[in-house]
């Protein structure tokens, strides 16, 4: 799919129709619900998760080392390529 610079990765996947990723708390770093896992070889430019999304990501059982919750990466240039994956449903 085509990503717009900008907007996080979270916006880009709700506006692109995949309505299996529930973001309910709209990117306000409370709901984990926008979790994916990001392929592989993309973590580096994506990066780790910062402190309280680590927090939250704790409260997951599909809580992996590529995990990142979607609505804290901004899409950029850098990352035009990315793939990442919906977490299955806690
Ligand atoms: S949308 Fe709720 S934490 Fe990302």
């Amino acid at each position: 799919m085509e990503a717009e610079s900008g907007l996080s990765v979270m916006e880009n996947i709700r506006d692109n129709g995949f309505d299996e990723l529930l973001a309910l708390c709209g990117g306000c770093l409370s709901c984990a619900t926008c979790h994916v896992h990001v392929q592989d070889g993309w973590m580096d430019a994506v990066g780790a998760p910062g402190d309280d999304e680590d927090d939250l990501l704790e409260s997951s059982d599909h809580k992996q080392p590529n995990s990142r919750l979607s609505c804290q990466i901004e899409m950029t240039d850098a990352l035009d390529g990315l793939a990442v994956r919906i977490a299955p449903e806690d």
